[in-house]
């Protein structure tokens, strides 16, 4: 088991270009699949959710390979329905089969993980938005991990009654083999979805409205297995989360970052908070400068909301920046039931935190110190990664295999920016 060792109090500096977004680069794995063809994903991320998504297409008949940060996708010879029972991991994204195999071969099963670290992780709202597109669905299995569809989209308009992105993602890619059009109602609007829409359309599906709350499906009936095979070349966006993960990790050392490949639109809610805890911020094309202060100020309160707010995937990090910033700051996470996994972990680096329901009252202290600690989560892993930095001293984070699921090469990144981190491999 792997772990990362860090000497802290090193002021973050340098230029950082930002990588392919793991939470765009799932879906659009699985989109593969509506359309037969050779897709080349360009800027994917080489990180584990993204190999066990290869993996899980191997199984239903693609061919995948790498040209260095460009996977290529053969789903021509998709042909299987079944996403092997052996392949549910943590990994939530094998849902978004369920959409993709229903429009290209009208039934998929796949088998879920039940909830994780973060919360429950239910997909009830993917059910009842497929029935109600005319789709049966049958969950069975001791844990109801077993969810098998059938049928043809009838066309509709489905209204989410909360904006998932799951389940907006999955209603889209399965309403594209529909009989009729379909509408889908109070979707979510984060960057992704977007993403998603420009591959769709490269594969020749008519989607429309993606990033805002309503977004429009063309149904191709069965026209998509008579479809020739595609060819297609898409560059997937940046990924925001890790570009905040960095500006957190810059502003919490009191460094100076120059993110490349970041569109600051797509970060408003943490830049906001950034400045507001003193540090500047030069925002233009696809660049991002921070500036941070020896010590920074509380960002007052911030509640987690799906885009364009405050992003739940970036709460551990500003979290933990908060810790020694000064003053009381609150965090409300709306999002999750429990995504303060990391503060236990962090009070152990003498941080003063209160957590009540889905509020944490974080009072400032002036500086962490180094400890042990354990990584429970992917983005509270890597808070805990920035929390080393933070510290006096030196700071160990076991369960580093957590983190690897969402970053390519944290460590290395890290280094790049003056940062003393090193993987290690316990005997
Ligand atoms: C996506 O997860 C992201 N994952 C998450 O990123 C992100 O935190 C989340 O969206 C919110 O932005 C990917 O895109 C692969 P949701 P998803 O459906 O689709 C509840 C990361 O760290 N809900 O918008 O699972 C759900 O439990 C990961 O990169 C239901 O109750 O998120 C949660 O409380 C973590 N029933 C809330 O809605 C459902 O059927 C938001 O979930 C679906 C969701």
């Amino acid at each position: 088991m792997d772990y990362y060792e860090i000497e802290g109090g090193i002021p973050l500096r340098g230029e950082y270009r930002v990588k392919g977004a793991k939470n765009s680069a799932l879906p659009i794995m699985a989109a593969t699949v509506c359309r037969a063809g050779v897709h080349e994903l360009y800027d994917c991320p080489r990180i584990e959710d993204v190999f066990i998504m290869e993996k899980i297409l191997q199984a239903l008949g693609a061919r995948t390979y790498w040209q260095d940060h460009c996977l290529v996708v053969d789903s021509r010879n998709v042909c299987e329905s079944v996403v092997p029972a052996e392949l549910m991991t943590e990994m939530r994204s094998s849902v978004f089969l369920l959409g993709s195999l229903l429009a290209r071969c009208g039934e998929a099963t796949i088998y879920r993980p039940g909830g994780c670290n973060i919360g429950k992780r239910p997909i009830d709202m993917h059910i009842s938005g497929l029935q109600q597109l005319g789709i049966e669905v049958e969950v069975s299995g001791e844990y109801g991990e077993k969810v098998s569809c059938c049928g043809v989209c009838r066309g509709g308009t489905v209204t989410l009654p909360y904006p998932s992105v799951g389940a907006t993602e999955n209603l889209i890619m399965a309403a594209l083999s529909g009989d009729g059009d379909t509408i889908i109602e109070n979707c979510a609007s984060e960057p992704e979805i977007a993403d998603l829409q420009g591959f769709l359309r490269l594969c020749g599906f008519q989607v429309y409205g993606c990033g805002t709350d309503t977004v429009f499906i063309k149904g191709s009936g069965s026209t998509i297995s008579r479809m020739p095979s595609a060819e297609t070349m898409y560059f997937i966006m940046e990924d925001r989360i890790e570009a905040a993960t960095y500006i957190m990790a810059a502003a919490g050392t009191g460094g100076r970052l120059v993110l490349r490949g970041i569109r600051p639109e797509l970060l408003k809610e943490v830049l906001r908070a950034v400045e507001r805890m003193g540090a500047a911020v030069h925002a233009s094309g696809d660049i991002i400068e921070v500036i941070s202060p020896r010590r920074l100020r509380s960002p007052g309160i911030v509640v987690t909301e799906p885009f364009p707010g405050f992003p739940t995937d970036c709460q551990p990090q500003l979290l933990t920046v908060s810790t020694v910033a000064r003053g009381l700051t609150t965090i409300r996470e709306e999002i999750f039931e429990s995504r303060f996994t990391h503060k236990k972990e962090l009070i152990k680096m003498g941080a003063n935190i209160e957590t009540c329901g889905k509020n944490a009252i974080i009072k400032g202290v002036p500086f962490l110190h180094g400890e042990k600690v354990e990584a429970l989560d992917l983005r509270g892993g890597a808070a805990l990664v920035l929390a080393g930095l933070m510290a006096e001293g030196r700071t160990t984070v076991t369960g580093v295999r957590h983190i690897d699921r969402g970053y390519e090469d944290l460590d290395k990144g890290i280094r790049t920016l003056g940062g003393l981190i090193e993987r290690r491999t316990c005997d």
